[in-house]
């Protein structure tokens, strides 16, 4: 457990690598993220630099006034220069799963926008194929789930998720409700698509062919994987 938050602080520290000044920068969400967010700050502070920061979720918004960066809303965004964010799974072809958070669309609006994405996770994450460990996220509008839960259980299984106290299902910052699917298709590209297609769905957590680069880390040894 320590090796393992010791291994994501690392990971996060090598991401700020990429940082540079006066740029825009995306922060993800997650204790992958929170890491980097906590030393954004201090190298925003250390190096005084002209750097304007968006958050991808209100967890990262709150974790990023923690530390006292100032954030810019993302409904005045034009473009994004780097989002930095931690994964669920990612590939050795790049592809990557998120969701555990409910802020999917946000999160995806990010990474799709800025010029470089760039994942940073510990090797638990590294799959050889999406939803080998984790079923697929997917956000849905709130009033009709249950005709799209029909369309998408022709191709898959799965149910709403619920908030971690059990009583209530989990709604994303955009009102949304997520649901969490198994599929037999394992043709990525195509089950993306299929999912994204059906009415209702507002975004899926299949980041395919999105993402530039990858940090991965092992035992403190860093991986670098992009295409
Ligand atoms: C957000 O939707 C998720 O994909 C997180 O980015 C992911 O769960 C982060 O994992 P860690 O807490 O291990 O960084």
């Amino acid at each position: 457990m320590f090796r393992s938050m010791e291994d994501k602080e690392k990971i996060a520290i090598e991401a700020l690598k990429y940082v540079e000044n006066n740029t825009t920068i995306g922060l993800g969400t997650g204790s992958t993220a929170n890491f980097f967010i906590k030393h954004l700050a201090s190298k925003i502070q250390n190096e005084k630099l002209d750097i304007q920061v968006v958050a991808s979720s209100s967890v990262s918004e709150l974790e990023a006034n923690k530390y006292g960066i100032k954030l810019i809303s993302i409904d005045l965004l034009n473009d994004i220069d780097l989002y930095v964010d931690g994964a669920d799974e990612v590939t050795n072809d790049l592809n990557v799963l998120k969701g555990r958070g409910y802020d999917l669309v946000k999160e995806k609006l990010l990474a799709q926008s800025a010029k470089k994405f760039i994942v940073i996770a510990d090797h638990s994450k590294h799959v050889s194929s999406i939803g080998e460990k984790y079923p697929i996220p997917i956000e849905v509008m709130k009033n009709s789930w249950r005709l799209t839960k029909k369309l998408l259980d022709r191709i898959g299984q799965g149910e709403l998720r619920k908030n971690s106290a059990g009583d209530a299902f989990s709604i994303s910052s955009a009102g949304n409700y997520i649901f969490d699917y198994q599929f037999k298709e394992k043709d990525i590209k195509k089950l993306h698509e299929e999912i994204l297609t059906t009415p209702g769905v507002v975004e899926t957590g299949i980041f395919y062919k999105i993402t530039d680069m990858a940090l991965i880390i092992k035992n403190g040894e860093i991986e670098v994987i992009s295409l």
